[in-house]
C-alpha cells in the first residue's frame, strides 16, 4: 500500500486523506514548532549580528535538490529552513540593523499574515471577500484620517511602494486624457522606483524630468517652473509631479504646502511619496513635518516600514476615490457576477492586481492590539533618535554631519576636521570604514552620497532600537575611522 510520511517521519495511511493534507495534531504541532522558532528568534536577535550572508557557490550544494517524491517530515522541513535558508538575510528587524530602510514586524501583523494565509483570502471582490474589503475599508478610512485627507478620499493596499507609485502614475496620466507626449517630474532624491513606476506606466524614458535638488535636498521650485514652462512651450504634457515626504537617501521633505501650491495652479497631479516616512503624520512631531500631504492627489505609504508590519503591506491613497476606479476599473465577464453597487467596491478595480493577499488584516490586528499610542510613542521614538544620532554626529572630533536627522534618517562621514583630506580621499576612508562595519558587524549601515559625497547612512525606524543601540553603533564608526585616517595618511 502506498503511504505518505507525516510528523516525525510515521507514515500515514493514504486513504486517510489524500496527499496534501494533514491530521490536526500534525498541523498544530507544525505551527507550534514554526511559533516557537520565531518567538525564540525575537529573544536571541539582539545579541546576535545583524547580517548574515552566503556567497552562491556556498548555498548551492545545499539548496540546489531535486524534491523528493514523497515528502519527508514537516517539522524537519522548517528546522531545515530555519538552520541553511532564513539565517542567511540582513536582519532587519534586528536593532541595530539601520541600513536601507529597515524596520520589524510587530507579532499580530505577523500572525495575521498566518491568518489571512490560512482563510485563503483573496481580497479581489466584494463578492469574493466581503469581510475583507469592509476591513480595508476601515484600515484606509484610518490612514485617511491621519493624513488630514478629504472624506471622499479612497484607495487600497498594494504590495508595496513601486505599485503604489505605478498605481499613482497610471491614474494621473488618465485623470489627465492619456496625452502623448506624457511628462512627469520627480527629484534627483526621489526613489529609483519612481522612474521605473513611471517607464512602466508608459512614460518615455527621456520625458522623466529629474528635478535638481537645493542644499537640504529638496526639490528645487524654481527648477521645477522652469522645466515644466519649459515642456510646456515646447508641446509636451506634464501629467504628475513627486514629492518626497522622506527620501530614502537623506530623510528630506519637498517644500508640500508650495508644490501643492504650484500643482493645482498648473493643473498637474501631485504624488506624494511617503513610502517610508508618511506614518510620521501619527505622531505631532511628524504631522508639523508634513504639513501640506493633505493637498497631494494621491499619497503613496509603506505600513511594512514605519507602521511595523511584514512585508509586504504599500498603500495608495488618491484624494478623490473614484480617479481609481475611472482609471483601472475593467469589465471582464468571469467577474460580472462581483459587481455589487458602488457601496460595494472591488478593490481588484482600484489598481494592478486582482487576486490580492489580506493585508489591511496584519495593519488592523496589530493598531487594535496595542493601541495608536503606543505606535505614536515608536515612530516618535525614531524621529528623537535620528536627532540624538545627529548630535553625537556633531560633538564628535571624528564625524560630520553631511544631510542633518530628518524624519529617521541622517548622513554623515567620517572627516576630522585637522584631516583636511580631498574628497577622493574622504571617500576611500568612508568606504573603509563601512566594510569595517560590514565584516565586524557590530551593527548594519549603509551608504549614500548625497550630492556626490559619499556618507555613511543611519535610518533609524525600528521599534525595538533604542539609543544605547545607536551609540555603540557610532562609536564602532568613530573607532574603525580613527584607524582608516590613520592607515590613509
Ligand atoms: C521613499 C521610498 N519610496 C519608495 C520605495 C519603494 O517601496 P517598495 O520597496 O515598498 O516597493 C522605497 C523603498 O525603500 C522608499 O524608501
Amino acid at each position: 500500500m502506498s503511504q505518505r510520511v507525516s510528523k516525525g517521519g510515521a507514515p500515514m495511511d493514504e486513504k486517510a486523506a489524500n496527499g496534501l493534507q494533514m491530521p490536526p495534531e500534525v498541523m498544530l504541532d507544525l505551527a507550534r514548532k514554526a511559533a516557537e522558532l520565531l518567538v525564540d528568534r525575537t529573544h536571541s536577535l539582539p545579541g546576535e549580528g545583524a547580517w548574515d550572508g552566503e556567497f552562491r557557490e556556498g548555498l548551492k550544494e545545499v539548496l540546489l535538490e531535486v524534491p523528493s517524491e514523497r515528502g519527508r517530515p514537516g517539522d524537519e522541513v522548517i528546522e531545515y529552513a530555519a538552520r541553511e535558508i532564513l539565517p542567511y538575510t540582513l536582519r532587519l528587524d534586528h536593532p541595530r540593523s539601520f541600513g536601507f530602510i529597515s524596520s520589524a514586524p510587530t507579532w499580530p501583523g505577523v500572525l495575521a499574515d498566518f491568518i489571512a494565509a490560512g482563510y485563503n483570502v483573496n481580497a479581489c471582490t466584494w463578492l469574493v471577500a466581503s469581510g475583507p474589503s469592509q476591513l480595508e475599508l476601515v484600515v484606509i478610512e484610518w490612514f485617511r484620517r491621519w493624513l488630514g485627507y478629504p472624506e471622499n478620499a479612497g484607495g487600497l493596499f498594494t504590495s508595496g511602494g513601486s505599485a503604489a507609485s505605478l498605481d499613482a502614475f497610471v491614474a494621473a496620466r488618465e485623470a489627465a486624457g492619456h496625452p502623448r507626449h506624457a511628462t512627469v517630474y520627480m527629484s534627483d532624491q526621489s526613489h529609483t522606483a519612481f522612474f521605473r513606476a513611471a517607464i512602466i506606466a508608459g512614460i518615455r524614458r527621456e520625458n522623466v524630468r529629474i528635478i535638481p535638488s537645493d542644499d537640504r535636498f529638496r526639490l528645487d521650485m524654481a527648477a521645477l517652473r522652469r522645466k515644466v514652462a519649459e515642456d510646456r512651450s515646447s508641446g509636451y504634457a506634464p501629467v504628475a509631479i513627486c514629492a518626497n515626504a522622506g527620501a530614502s537617501s537623506t530623510g528630506a521633505i519637498d517644500p508640500l504646502p508650495e508644490m501643492a501650491d504650484y500643482c493645482e495652479a498648473e493643473n498637474i497631479w501631485l504624488h506624494v511619496d511617503a513610502a517610508y516616512g508618511g506614518f510620521a503624520v501619527v505622531c505631532d512631531e511628524g504631522k508639523a513635518l508634513l504639513r501640506g500631504i493633505e493637498r497631494a492627489d494621491s499619497i503613496g505609504l509603506d505600513a511594512h516600514k514605519w507602521l511595523f508590519q511584514p512585508y509586504e503591506a504599500g498603500c495608495l491613497l488618491v484624494k478623490d476615490a473614484d480617479t481609481l476606479e475611472k482609471a483601472f476599473g475593467v469589465h471582464h465577464d468571469v467577474l460580472q457576477d462581483t459587481v455589487w453597487g458602488a457601496n460595494h467596491p472591488n478593490f481588484s478595480d482600484r489598481g494592478l492586481q486582482l487576486s490580492r493577499s489580506f493585508r489591511a488584516l496584519k495593519v488592523w490586528m496589530s493598531v487594535q492590539t496595542f493601541g495608536m499610542a503606543a505606535f505614536r510613542d515608536a515612530i516618535a521614538m525614531g524621529i528623537r533618535l535620528a536627532a540624538r544620532a545627529q548630535e553625537y554626529v556633531e560633538a564628535s572630533s571624528i564625524l560630520e554631519v553631511v544631510s542633518p536627522a530628518s524624519l529617521g534618517v541622517v548622513c554623515f562621514r567620517v572627516n576630522p576636521a585637522e584631516t583636511r583630506a580631498s574628497e577622493e580621499t574622504l571617500e576611500k576612508i568612508n568606504r573603509k570604514v563601512l566594510a569595517q562595519m560590514f565584516w565586524d558587524d557590530p551593527a548594519f549601515i549603509s551608504s549614500a552620497s548625497p550630492q556626490g559625497s559619499f556618507s555613511l547612512r543611519l535610518c533609524i525606524i525600528n521599534h525595538n532600537t533604542q539609543w544605547s543601540d545607536v551609540e555603540e553603533t557610532l562609536k564602532a564608526v568613530e573607532r574603525f575611522g580613527a584607524d582608516a585616517v590613520h592607515s590613509a595618511d
